[in-house]
């Protein structure tokens, strides 16, 4: 099935967003972007996107439905293995590139997509040299930047990491779902820890 109903939702959420550095990455983007067709690959830990509905903030509703209605029908991916996070990170943690050098959509310049995470997750501090843009869908999560203390972040707040800057996250009861865009360096590289 095509993924491009999906792909022109996460579209105009990502060009109705007033940050600067969105602009810079997206305008003049072309989104006529060649689909792959990518088998559906429903991991486990997509068994929490239901519980993300009720957290999604106003503004991120129509983007969160869309990826919890697509969701057994996309390509789903794990970055890491038991052996690095852990045996409950590994069985509740999942992404979906819609757009990149593997994912849905084919682009070499910017990767892009949501990410899943279960209860309790706890994702320590890890980095990669590509540069960063976040965007909670829900705003259950708390984020840590740079070697600060975690904060809670609300839904639609904006979280950007220049190249190799740490960051880690965590969930409390509740699971969370959050866009994420990679542009510069290895857009398939895994964190560093
Ligand atoms: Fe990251």
């Amino acid at each position: 099935m095509t993924m491009r109903p999906l792909l022109e939702i996460f579209r105009n959420y990502v060009m109705a967003r007033p940050e600067p550095v969105v602009a810079k990455w997206f305008d003049g983007f072309d989104w006529n972007l060649e689909e792959r067709k990518l088998p559906a690959l429903p991991l486990d830990p997509i068994r929490h996107l239901p519980g993300v509905i009720s957290h999604a903030g106003s503004n991120e509703q129509a983007l969160t439905m869309a990826f919890v209605e697509a969701g057994p029908d996309l390509n789903w991916r794990r970055s890491y293995t038991p052996e690095d996070f852990g045996q409950y990170f590994f069985d509740n943690y999942a992404h979906v590139e819609l757009i990149g050098t593997k994912g849905h959509f084919a682009s070499e310049k910017i990767a892009a997509g949501l990410v899943l995470y279960g209860p309790h997750i706890d994702y320590p501090n890890h980095w990669h040299v590509a540069e960063e843009i976040y965007i909670p869908m829900t705003g259950n999560g708390e984020w840590s930047s740079d070697n600060q203390p975690h904060q809670n972040r609300a839904a639609g707040e904006f979280i950007f990491h220049t190249t190799n800057m740490p960051h880690a996250i965590r969930c409390g009861e509740t699971p969370m779902l959050a866009l994420w865009a990679w542009r510069g360096g290895d857009l398939a590289q895994k964190g560093n820890y």
